[in-house]
């Protein structure tokens, strides 16, 4: 990145060219000189990359009590978030050794209460305490079903013991298999699940779910069928049950595949009666809150557990959808290969806590994981274990 500013040579200013790189320079080497420098910069430049660099440079130096006057005089009316977090992260860093820098940090904190500082905070303070752990517990080694409701069944398996999860909830009442009161009868029973899930799974690793909006079927034609986006609400679960939002993948369905809502509009072309065919379902990609990076997850293994050269480069997955005569929704396998591919490690243990026919468990036997797998539905458990390849708890 390069601009222009201009340096104090004596009595006037010249402009100069200068780069990232160069005010990096500038906070590497600890001067008076170059705090100086730097000071008179920020006042000068404009642009905001650069000015975020002269902060962060301005950190690095020494004379903390001058440090400590300019974050002072300027954080509270920088007018942009990205300067007030560096300007943070110097009182986190130097507030270490000192307290004024310490209760200045408290005082940013408190003043902005905004969700990166709060995290910023969580996450320095827990590297204080905590040094580079890479031994985890195995706790199963065996393929797992649980009979029953997930809310109960999951209590029987020990806190922090899965690396995946990876599921297709019924979506509301829209198959045989489901039939929930009302609308927010299934969003607190899909809560209770995902705090069952929250606990089992370790700290860092990903809970994926895999939903798309259902409409209730009108009863009929003097009245309007409601039209449920699930996934906006599974966010909001999900966030309360203790994750955060990472990505979301789009599964994309041939055309051919899905229900045809054309028809209505066709005919009229009238505006307000179009209705799209949706060949779409959301992979919501969600993180367990924890306050390290997604590094010490992975430093968990070694190089040896890398992929091989082949990768879906974008969010958008085409995939058709599969079908099977036992159960009325499916995931098809190729889906489960690039869940299981790209958000765990052979020999994980991964759970599907709405198992349905067990394709998830089938692929996750095949790619060498230990699947964990919870099904209510004594017809469907049989269906999973035909091959009496699971462990029943
Ligand atoms: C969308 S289907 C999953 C299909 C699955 N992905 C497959 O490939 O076959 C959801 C499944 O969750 C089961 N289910 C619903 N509520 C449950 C609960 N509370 N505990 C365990 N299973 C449940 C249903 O019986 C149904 O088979």
């Amino acid at each position: 990145m390069e601009g222009q500013l201009y340096l104090d040579f004596g009595e006037e200013f010249r402009p100069v060219n200068y780069t990232v790189a160069q005010i990096k320079n500038l906070g590497l080497i600890r001067s008076d000189e170059n705090l100086k420098t730097l000071l008179k910069l920020y006042d000068e430049v404009t642009d905001i990359d650069i000015k975020r660099e002269i902060v962060s440079s301005i950190g690095r130096q020494t004379d903390n009590e001058n440090i400590l006057k300019f974050i002072h005089e300027n954080v509270f009316n920088c007018g942009f978030m990205e300067l007030v977090y560096q300007m943070y992260r110097t009182c986190l860093y130097k507030g270490k050794n000192c307290a004024e820098f310490a209760q200045l940090g408290e005082e940013i904190k408190n003043y902005f209460d905004n969700e990166v500082l709060n995290k910023m905070y969580d996450y320095f303070s827990y590297r204080q305490n905590h040094v580079g752990k890479k031994i985890r517990e195995k706790f199963y080694s065996k393929p797992i079903l649980l009979r029953g409701n997930n809310v109960e069944t999951l209590q029987k398996i020990e806190e922090n013991s899965v690396q995946l999860i990876f599921t297709s909830p019924p979506y509301y009442n829209a198959k045989i298999y489901s039939d929930y009161h009302s609308y927010k009868d299934y969003l607190d029973d899909m809560y209770k699940t995902l705090q069952a899930c929250h606990k089992v799974l370790e700290d860092g690793r990903f809970i994926i779910i895999n939903v798309s909006p259902v409409i209730s079927k009108r009863p009929g034609r003097e009245f309007e069928s409601v039209r449920y986006p699930i996934h906006f609400d599974f966010h909001n679960l999900l966030t309360r049950a203790g994750f955060y939002f990472v990505d979301e993948i789009q599964w994309i369905k041939p055309e051919s595949s899905v229900k045809n809502r054309n028809g209505g509009y066709q005919q009229t072309k009238m505006p307000l009666s179009y209705k799209p065919n949706c060949i779409n379902e959301s992979i919501m990609v969600y993180r367990k809150n924890c306050n390290f990076l997604l590094d010490k997850n992975i430093a968990m293994y070694d190089k040896s557990f890398a992929n091989d050269e082949n990768f879906e480069s974008s969010n958008c997955w085409y995939i058709a959808p599969a079908s099977n005569k036992n159960h009325p929704a499916v995931f098809p396998k190729e889906l489960c290969r690039r869940i299981l591919k790209y958000y765990s490690f052979r020999g994980d243990v991964v759970l599907d806590p709405f198992a349905g026919s067990g394709t998830f468990g089938e692929v996750a036997i095949e790619m060498e994981r230990t699947p964990i797998l919870c099904e209510q539905n004594e017809i469907y458990c049989d269906l999973i274990n035909k091959g009496n390849v699971y462990v029943q708890l």
